[in-house]
């Protein structure tokens, strides 16, 4: 199947990176949100990063502005009917993306390959929302996405093979390792980090230390790049909270009960660095 046109559905810190690594690739990309604000904000974030590359050498201007010509805003999902391919990037809740699919399904082509970013969620359960459940995948990406190198590729029981390689060599002309895993709540990355997350939360709740030292101690410790809470905040309180749920709900296993901690956060509408608030202050 050849991939020419993208589009990409919700312009937040993971939509926006999907767009850059896409149009970096020499893809047409069509960035959706669902007002023009959010995603001249994602397109924003783009133009920094590409900035900071020009700036360190890796990029000239003349390249970085035909990477930004490549992308093209948008607030109708009626775009659909150009793309090859949509990438599915907005919240991390079943009945939202749910709903999206089933739009997706009426506007775009009928080759059109539908992937979600989605964290944790099952992709067959999105997949079931539309007529082409053959053609519904799940295209995994780290955070920050310029960055990180995975990109796990997630199954759905209806998944077909030419659907699956075509994901896998468009992971890597994004020049990303594509990685297979079946569908699984919280596949493998997140069946492992959160948990992660959620007990260095449950460690601050119970008061066993500060969330300074619980970051200092798995930074120096386990030499992780961040501390757990440090990349709760980055990847959001939010997010966080959803993947546990998926987790707890799809496995029906106790010790996947999200923290209580992290619940007030989130109610509290604290959700780490996008907030301005979480385990610490961005303000
Ligand atoms: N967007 C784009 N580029 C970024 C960036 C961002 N948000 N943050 C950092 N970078 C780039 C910097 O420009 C820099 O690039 P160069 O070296 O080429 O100039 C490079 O990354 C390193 O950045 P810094 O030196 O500023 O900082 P650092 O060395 O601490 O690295 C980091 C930053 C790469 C984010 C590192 O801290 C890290 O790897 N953290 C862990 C990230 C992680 O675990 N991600 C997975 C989250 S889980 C997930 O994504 C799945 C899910 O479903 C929740
Ligand atoms: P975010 O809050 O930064 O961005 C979400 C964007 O989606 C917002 O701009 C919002 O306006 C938009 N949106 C919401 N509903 C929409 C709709 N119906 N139509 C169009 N746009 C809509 O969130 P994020 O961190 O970018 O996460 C997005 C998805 O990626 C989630 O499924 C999340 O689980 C997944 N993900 C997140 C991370 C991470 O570290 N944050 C990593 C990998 C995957």
């Amino acid at each position: 199947m050849s991939i020419q046109n993208i589009m990409v559905i919700g312009a937040g810190q993971m939509g926006s990176g999907i767009a850059q690594v896409c149009a970096q690739a020499g893809y047409s990309v069509v960035l959706h949100d669902m007002q023009e604000e959010f995603v001249q904000k994602g397109i924003g974030i783009i133009s920094k990063n590409l900035n900071r590359s020009v700036e360190k050498g890796r990029l000239d201007e003349s390249e970085k502005e035909s990477i930004l010509s490549r992308i093209t805003a948008s607030v109708s999902l009626e775009n659909a009917s150009h793309a090859d391919l949509v990438i599915e990037a907005v919240v991390e809740n079943m009945d939202v993306k749910t709903q999206l699919f089933k739009m997706l399904d009426q506007y775009a082509p009928a080759h059109t390959i539908l992937a979600s970013n989605t964290s944790s969620l099952p992709i067959t359960e999105i997949a079931a929302a539309t007529n082409r459940p053959e053609k519904v995948i799940g295209m995994h990406f780290m955070n920050p996405v310029p960055v990180m190198k995975l990109v796990e590729i997630i199954r759905g029981l209806q998944t077909a093979d030419d659907v699956y390689e075509t994901i896998e060599s468009v992971s890597k002309k994004l020049q990303k390792v594509p990685v297979e895993v079946n569908d699984f709540p919280g596949f493998i990355s997140n069946r492992i980090l959160m948990p992660m997350i959620n007990e260095a939360i449950f460690s601050v709740y119970e008061g066993v230390a500060t969330p300074e030292a619980v970051d200092e101690i798995m930074k120096l410790g386990m030499n992780h790049p961040m501390g757990p809470l440090t990349l709760a905040d980055f990847i959001g309180l939010d997010t966080c909270l959803y993947i546990m749920e998926t987790l707890h709900e799809g496995f029906g296993d106790d010790k996947y009960r999200p923290c209580p901690l992290l619940r007030k956060y989130v109610k509290a509408g604290w959700l780490g660095k996008k907030s301005s608030r979480g385990f610490y202050n961005y303000g």
